[in-house]
Formats: C-alpha cells, structure tokens, sequence
C-alpha cells in the first residue's frame, strides 16, 4: 500500500511525531510505502509530493514544526477532487493521512464523502475539537504560557506593577484557564465568558490590596461585556484577511486607568507553538500516529484517531468537526474562586 501524509493548518508542536509514528510502524509492521505531500492541501493539489521512506524520520519526535510544511490551502477551492484523484493517481497512492484542524478535517471529511480513502488526525493547541479528550500540541502551549507567567510575574512583584499576559485561543479558552490556573493568575478572561472592565479591576485591586503582582490572563478571543465580537474586522492584513487579536494591547491601558496601577502587556502569540513538543505530546502524537495506521489497515476511510480516556480509538468524520469544544462554564467557576 502507498500512503500519502500531509500537514495542514497551523503547525503545532507533535506534526512530526504523528509523521514518524505513522511511517515507523506502517514501514515495519505492514510493508508500507509513504509519501509526503507538501504544504498540506496545496501539494495534492498542485502536485508536489516527494518520497518519506524510514530513514527520513528517524529522531524526529522530538522536533517541532513539520518536516513536510503547511499551508491553509483549501482543496475545495483550489482544483478540487479531480484535481486530488489525478495527483493520487500518479502516484499511485492508495490512501491519504490528513493531519490538521477543525479546516483540515472539514475538507478530509467532504474527500471521504466524495469516496477517497482518507483517515484524518486531529492536531491543534487549542484543544477545541470535541471528538477527543485531547489533542497534541496543547500541553507543550500550556507550558509555554505558564513558564511565561512565572517569568512576568517575578519582574511585575519587583516593579509592582499588573501584568496582562496575552495568550492564543481566537474561539476557546483552554489554554488561557489552564495556564491561568497552573500560574496562579489572578484573572483569566476567555472567550466563552465576557467580562465588565468594572469586575477586572476588582480583581486587580484586591491582589494588589494584598500586595501580590496582579496578572491577568487573556485569550485573543476575549471580548469585553457588550463589546463586538473579535472576528469584527479591524483591517485588512498584507494578505486581505482581516485582522484579529490585540485584546491584551487594548486591555492593559484600560486595566491601568481604571485601576491606577502601572500596567505592562505581552502577548506570547507563535512562541506557544514554536520548539519542541513536550514528554506528553509526543506521545500522545506518536500514538495518532500509530493509530492512524491501524485505521488505514482496517479501511475505516473517513474516521479521525481520537483520544478518548486513555485510550485511542477511531470517530466518524462527521462526528468529529461539528461542534467546537469550549469550556465549560462549571470549568470556569471552579477556576473563578481563585481570582483576586
Ligand atoms: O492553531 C490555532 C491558533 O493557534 C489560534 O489560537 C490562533 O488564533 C491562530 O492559530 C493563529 O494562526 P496564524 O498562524 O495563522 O497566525
């Protein structure tokens, strides 16, 4: 059998561990070829496809990004399923791993449907897909955010001053609640729940009143109560998307005015997914990886790997890319008391 791996998306730190998981155990156990299909979508589309035998990822777990490239090519716009049987068919490729997000796994499902063989692998920091418990790249972002957290708060304590730590999560606040949470913040505001600036200054003032370094973390997605939405567009980027984010920019001066404490802003952005993937995620990424495989050997075209318990198993597709999973309110609260 030739199997065609391609990463789509945003990176995420455990690509590379799926890829070499997958072609280690397809390789050893099953007698299986692979190739690599570059930049996601766009090289099986454009037909840009090279040789990964075993000798290309060996080590590889431990690296971050992704050997193979990435891109947020859409197959649908881009050639679409002609396009993706001819490429198949050149390269006489029998099946496709498709590794992405919510946008990946959309386009892995319509493939499916339209009959390629095709098994998908969730990845995305955000932890948002509610098909599985969890998803690589998550626990190495958190890690990052909270070794953050620990450093800001060491010279906000020296200068007395509030911290807003800005972290990534344009729809959920998983990373936000569970970094906030292992760093001790004393406010984390997410998307799921909008907060008054009148309840975020109570909780700056009551750390400060006990004199502890305020720090307030904030997921992009966050909005103010009755604010707009952050998906309201404020211009356009270089490529005509329009630009989101820059909650924590806009936060920290209002955080200092109502409050009259000197606030500092930063915001973590790509270094939550740059670098190495953490013990967990390597793991967890090796695992889809090797799943994937079983999945493909079992011909159960059109499923996703997916974390349930401890255990991996397979879901449908359809299952897997309907509802984004956020956090709970009960998660939030529980969180909540902390605050202050
Ligand atoms: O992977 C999802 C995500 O990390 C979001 O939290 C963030 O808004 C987005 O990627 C940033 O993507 P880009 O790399 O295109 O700026």
């Amino acid at each position: 059998m030739r199997i065609g791996i391609l990463t789509s998306g945003g990176d995420c730190p455990g690509l590379n561990a799926v890829i070499r998981g997958a072609v280690v155990k397809g390789d050893r156990i099953h007698g299986q070829t692979f190739l690599g299909i570059k930049d996601g979508w766009r090289g099986l589309v454009e037909d840009d496809v090279i040789p990964l035998p075993r000798h290309d990822v060996r080590g590889l777990s431990r690296q971050g990004g992704t050997i193979l490239g990435t891109s947020r090519t859409n197959p649908f716009d881009d050639g679409g399923i002609d396009q993706v049987r001819k490429v198949m068919a050149h390269h006489e490729m029998d099946a496709v791993i498709a590794i992405g997000g919510e946008g990946t796994l959309t386009a892995a499902r319509r493939l499916a449907d339209e009959g390629i063989n095709i098994v998908g692998v969730p990845k995305t920091i955000d932890n948002d897909l509610s098909a599985t418990d969890y998803t690589f790249g998550f626990d190495t972002a958190v890690e990052i955010a909270t070794e953050s957290i620990d450093r800001l708060r060491t010279t906000a304590e020296s200068h007395h001053r509030c911290m807003v730590v800005e972290v990534m999560g344009r729809h959920v606040g998983w990373i936000a609640l569970h970094a906030g949470l292992a760093g001790g913040a004393q406010a984390i505001l997410i998307p799921e729940v909008p907060q008054s600036m009148g309840q975020i200054a109570e909780w700056v003032e009551s750390a400060r009143d006990r004199g502890r370094a305020p720090i307030v973390v904030v997921a992009e997605g966050f909005t103010l109560d009755g604010e707009e939405h952050p998906d309201a567009p404020r211009g356009l980027d270089a490529f005509g998307r329009p630009r989101l984010g820059g909650i924590g920019e806009r936060l920290g001066p209002m955080v200092e005015d109502a409050t009259g404490i000197e606030t500092r802003v930063a915001t973590l952005g790509h270094l939550q997914r740059g670098g190495v993937p953490s013990a967990y995620d390597r793991v967890l990424a090796t695992r889809f990886g090797t799943g994937a495989i079983d999945a493909v050997v079992e011909q159960k075209w059109g499923t996703m790997v997916s974390l349930s318990g401890t255990e991996v198993v397979t879901v449908d597709l359809h299952d897997a890319t309907t509802v984004l999973k956020t956090v709970p309110r009960s998660r939030y609260d529980e969180a909540a008391i902390l605050f202050g």
